[in-house]
């Protein structure tokens, strides 16, 4: 039986081209009640490229993934998809815009009573119109892409971190969005496997011409495949860079950048308080 072709999905819902980016971020505002997260967040991303969210732990990545998403209801600002503005639609437009994008969560989220075939048809049942063969063979494609072609009848204990990452990078392109959001890829991944995952990403990006925002803390991962970025500032709560991973390590103009990019404590007469996050982090990426 032929399998699915790479490249979008027939009957997936996909975004309309216009010239428009693919996703805007403008002014976003993160509150959880009364406590400010960031705010003043704006970036845009076009089709292709990778790009990647910036900053120490607890300073607002992952919440900014659920707000572009649609997750979760930002406090104040807007998420344009080629130009629609997300939370400003209805129920239709929004499942519309959502069906565009793909998330892997930082903690892979694969359904523990499902096999990982079952998991990839996931998203497949609710984006296409795919028969339950049709469905079965596209999943059986996006494992081989991230080599678990053999492992289609496991289910998510049986596999090491690094399968269980996998495996949510292949459902989150099951239906070939042309957005991915991917939380942490490669977290608590050994240095090899954590090479191969961007491999992998790269690969897809090939395939599917889909773009990725990507929220790292592994500097040689950014430095190795992303192309844009923005810097979340934990203490001011706001952004303080913008640009590549490169760009930022090389021209780092603000301490914290200086300190994040080349993996230096920030000097103590900036009055910065050990921030046991920052801490962890500084030791963690040694
Ligand atoms: N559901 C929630 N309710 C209240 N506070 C939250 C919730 N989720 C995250 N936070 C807080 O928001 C901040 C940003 O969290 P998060 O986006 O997970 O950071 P990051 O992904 O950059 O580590 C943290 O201080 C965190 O404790
Ligand atoms: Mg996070």
């Amino acid at each position: 039986m032929e399998t699915a072709s790479t490249g979008p999905v027939e009957g997936h819902a996909n975004v309309p081209a216009t010239d428009q980016p693919l996703l805007e971020v403008r002014s976003l505002v993160m509150r959880f009640g009364e406590t400010l997260v960031q705010e003043g967040v704006s970036f845009k991303v076009e089709v292709g490229a990778i790009f990647a969210i910036m900053g120490v732990s607890g300073c607002g990545k992952s919440t900014l993934l659920r707000q572009v998403i649609g997750l979760l209801q930002p406090a104040g600002g807007q998420v344009l998809y080629r130009g629609t503005d997300y939370w400003a639609g209805d129920i239709a437009v929004r499942t519309k815009l959502r069906s565009g994008c793909g998330m892997l969560f930082q903690s892979a989220a694969l359904w523990s009573s499902m096999t990982l075939l079952e998991n990839v048809c996931l998203p497949l049942e609710q984006l296409t119109k795919f028969d339950r063969g049709q469905r079965e063979a596209r999943a059986a494609e996006v494992l081989g892409w991230v080599e678990l072609e053999k492992f289609g009848a496991y289910y998510p204990a049986d596999l090491s971190g690094g399968m269980k990452k996998r495996a949510g990078l292949a459902r989150a392109i099951a239906a070939a969005p042309p957005l991915l959001l991917l939380d942490e890829p490669s977290s608590g991944l050994d240095p090899i496997s954590s090479k191969h995952l961007d491999d992998l990403i790269l690969d897809v990006r090939k395939r599917t011409g889909a773009a990725v925002v990507l929220v790292s803390h592994e500097l040689p991962s950014l430095l190795a495949i992303a192309d844009g970025g923005i810097f979340l500032d934990a203490d001011s709560k706001r952004p303080i860079a913008h640009g590549s991973p490169k760009e930022l390590r090389d021209h780092p103009e603000h301490p914290t950048v200086r300190a994040f990019m080349l993996r230096e404590d920030l000097p103590a007469q900036q009055g910065n308080a050990p921030d046991p996050n920052r801490r962890e982090q500084a030791k963690s990426s040694r």
